[in-house]
């Protein structure tokens, strides 16, 4: 006689309502984040082409996608600047007059406590070369003079009303750096997310395009080597002990496990950055009538979760909210 299964794991998968009781795992508005650009010197939208349905944002623009913000019930906005003019040492980022600066300070006003208002804390939108910090006599990128300049950008932000800095630069110390000067001048509740673990990565293609970045070469004298997982873990580990408050995994998607192994070991909050071209295949791949859209972003954010992270960085942060508060 066949020995029928006694074990059935379908039993829970065989209706929806019982699907969706034994869930391990959901996304809730509050646990996205939407990273935003603000440019200097426009005055409507300007789409990015490599981003299907994101766009660089004018200054006045802000407070609008604030309350879409605030009314959709994320997180938080995560805003990045492109400023109209570029320098060796990336002034932009330091002056109160800069384009992030300005932004923060508009959107802190209209967000009026109800969601979190972040910056990327990094140069490389501010200095002519495109790198994430200045430049040392040899052209190689010069860590500690560096973390001069980060500190002041991050008291620059937190002026401004940043809650939360995502420092992004990948220099050895910046936590640290970051925090001390903070601390000096009395900004003790400013958060400090680590991008911790923050890979070079080919995945960034489109943000170089959403914030016109001057940058050649490449970026692998500072962020990780899409080789190393181990690597990645002792970024995060050592970015905890300087200081960080949160400590995040960039690209997501591709880097999976070691997200799940930074969420296993982490002290604090761990977060992924969906990042741009995480974002742009999808959309690209849907236009291209090969996969349904709505269901791959859902999937590509549940991995991104059930693999650790309790907030996602994501570019379809509003559209996702939408989608959850109507139930779908
Ligand atoms: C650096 C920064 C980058 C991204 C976020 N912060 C670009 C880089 O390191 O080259 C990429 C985000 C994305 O691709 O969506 N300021």
């Amino acid at each position: 006689m066949t020995a029928f299964p006694v074990r059935r794991p379908r039993r829970l998968r065989q209706n929806a309502a019982l699907r969706r009781l034994v869930a391990e795992n959901d996304l809730a508005p509050r646990r996205l984040v939407l990273p935003v650009f603000v440019k200097e010197g426009i005055d409507a939208p300007q789409p990015i082409s490599s981003m299907p349905g994101v766009s660089q944002h004018p200054l006045a623009g802000v407070a609008d996608l604030v309350e879409q913000a605030a009314a959709a019930g994320i997180g938080g906005i995560m805003l990045f600047g492109v400023p109209e003019t570029r320098d060796a040492v990336g002034s932009g980022a330091t002056s109160p007059g800069g384009i992030l600066n300005r932004a923060v300070a508009e959107a802190a006003r209209a967000a009026a406590g109800r969601l979190t208002v972040q910056a990327d804390l990094c140069l490389d939108e501010f200095t002519d070369h495109g790198h994430c910090g200045v430049l040392a006599a040899d052209g190689s990128v010069d860590n500690d003079a560096t973390l001069e300049i980060y500190a002041r950008m991050a008291l620059a932000l937190a002026d401004a009303g940043a809650g939360i800095l995502g420092l992004s630069g990948m220099m050895d110390g910046q936590v640290a750096a970051c925090r001390t000067a903070l601390d000096a001048a009395g900004h003790t509740g400013v958060v400090l997310l680590a991008y911790s673990a923050k890979y070079a990565s080919a995945f960034y293609g489109p943000f170089r395009e959403a914030v016109e970045s001057t940058l050649t070469g490449d970026r692998r004298t500072y962020q990780l080597d899409a080789a190393n997982g181990r690597e990645g873990v002792q970024e995060a580990l050592i970015d905890i002990d300087e200081g960080a408050d949160i400590v995040m995994v960039k690209p997501a998607g591709p880097y999976l496990d070691v997200l799940a192994e930074v969420a296993a070991v982490s002290s604090v909050p761990v977060w992924a950055y969906q990042v741009s071209g995480e974002y742009a295949m999808i959309e690209h791949a849907a236009a291209a009538g090969v996969i349904d859209r709505e269901r791959a972003i859902g999937e590509s954010l549940l991995g991104i979760r059930r693999a650790g992270a309790e907030a996602i960085l994501t570019y379809w942060a509003l559209e996702v909210a939408g989608w959850i508060r109507d139930g779908k």
